[in-house]
């Protein structure tokens, strides 16, 4: 029952199509064909389904609603990618998220951003009320290329598309390329959204292990000569979740076999500024041609200004910019777009950012210090960024840890909302940011203890 409801769910199964035979789907399940007939008469009693006299049974209603936690494998709402994501959004202002992906807001440049506000409020009236051009304004597309020649990315003002952050940029991305069914890859572990996004879009998804490295390049090969790809989403900068970084050979490699297999590759670049020095990038050595760059400014300016960006082919482009005019009318919100750029181009901004690292240096050497201490071991030391992927020690189940944790007010991202194959239930993702509070400790000690093997 549950795997008919599923692909009635995913949309796998609509209106009027005919379920597998009894025989096939006992096959299927490896159950007996008796199971399948006393699952399709339920089924058929609660009114999805109705049996056709001599051809079978067929889908009876308009299918459900898009549930996005319905697709994939059931999990338990610890494990699920929205579990994370809606227990850091809606957390309440005493909640400790050493699990959430942003930083605090007393480490953003507040005081950059309410003199971006005074600027943009003395502004045109165009730009506080009107639509704004599809491609977003020209100014902050300049300096964005400018910033991008600087990488060896030559993306040039039409390269670029604003939009409404590095999320809707992915999802138009996946709207152009990717239709329901086709294979997207995804680094396992990898972003937890990039999971959710890639649900909605119905993609089959499929993951490759990640190393300090990059992709493990052997499996890499394997899995795209196997599933052809429609994409491969990654990040070559502190990948989210284990901080590494993509060295020259796996770029290369990486490059050299998507191109065999006609693979595009999206490269979020959305931790590019917390490096101490740029790294080897995709877009960089293929030159935009079957790379696309995206990024938004959440990590690093704001996360409440909504803007992202996407670097590609212009031909490209042009399709993404009917895109989002069909799907959002106007892009990037004008007033986002100019407190972008007159925070960006505030003078403070680079004194900010290399601020950020080195305060960001210290916490990751504290933080991972005091996990230590609890036995709690950093997979890498990362170049840069707030991520450290650790494993807990032997026995623990990071998902039993989240969930009490959270009893005491503190949200953990445990490792297999990150992972294709479920197969990180010995990690956590902590943010070293958000970890100033002491308690976090002691309920990370007291969980720890309650979850033995
Ligand atoms: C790798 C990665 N990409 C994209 C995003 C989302 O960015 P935005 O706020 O621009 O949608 C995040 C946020 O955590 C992220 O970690």
């Amino acid at each position: 029952m549950e795997a008919i409801r599923a692909r009635v769910a995913r949309r796998a199964l609509g209106t009027g199509d005919r379920l597998p035979s009894i025989r096939a789907f006992a096959a299927t399940m490896a159950v007996s064909p008796s199971t399948v007939v006393e699952a399709y008469d339920r089924l058929a009693a609660e009114g999805l389904i109705r049996a056709r006299q001599g051809s079978g049974f067929y889908v009876a209603s308009a299918p459900p609603p898009l549930t996005l936690a319905e697709i994939g494998p059931k999990l338990d709402r610890a494990l699920d990618p929205f579990w994370v994501s809606r227990q850091s959004l809606d957390a309440a202002a005493a909640v400790a998220k050493p699990g959430c992906g942003w930083l605090p807001a007393d480490w953003m440049p507040n005081d950059a951003i309410r003199r971006a506000l005074r600027k943009v409020a003395r502004t045109d009236a165009a730009i506080l009320s009107d639509y704004g051009a599809t491609r977003g304004p020209l100014a902050l597309r300049h300096l964005l290329a400018r910033q991008f020649a600087t990488e060896g990315v030559d993306a040039g003002p039409d390269g670029i598309l604003l939009t409404g952050s590095g999320t809707q940029a992915i999802d138009l991305i996946c709207r152009f390329l990717v239709r329901p069914g086709e294979t997207v890859l995804v680094d396992d572990p990898c972003y937890f959204n990039f999971q959710a996004l890639l649900r909605a879009h119905q993609a089959t998804i499929v993951g490759v292990p990640y190393t300090p490295n990059g992709p493990d390049i052997e499996r890499f090969a394997d899995v795209v000569a196997q599933h052809r790809p429609r994409l491969y989403i990654t990040n070559s900068a502190l990948h989210n979740p284990t901080g590494a970084t993509l060295s020259p050979q796996a770029a290369h490699r990486v490059l050299t076999i998507a191109a065999e297999h006609g693979m595009t590759i999206v490269e979020d670049d959305i931790f590019a500024d917390f490096e101490p020095e740029p790294s080897a990038r995709l877009a960089a050595l293929d030159g935009l041609s079957s790379v696309i760059r995206i990024g938004s400014f959440s990590k690093t300016l704001s996360a409440s200004i909504r803007c992202g960006y996407i670097a590609a082919r212009t031909d490209w482009i042009e399709a993404l910019i009917d895109l989002q005019v069909a799907t959002s009318f106007g892009g990037v919100s004008p007033v986002a777009a100019e407190l972008v750029l007159a925070a960006l181009s505030d003078g403070s901004y680079r004194k900010h950012l290399d601020g950020l690292r080195r305060r960001l240096n210290g916490a990751r050497r504290d933080v991972a210090d005091k996990l230590e201490r609890l036995g709690i071991s950093p997979w890498m030391m990362p170049r840069g960024g707030f991520y450290l992927w650790c494993s807990l020690p032997v026995g623990c189940d990071s998902a039993e840890v989240a969930h009490a944790a959270l009893n005491h007010d503190v949200v953990l991202a445990p490792g297999n909302v990150f992972s294709v194959s479920q197969n990180a239930s010995r990690y956590m993702r902590f943010n070293v940011a958000q970890m100033g509070e002491p308690r976090i400790f002691e309920v990370l000690a007291r969980a720890l203890a309650a979850t033995p093997d």
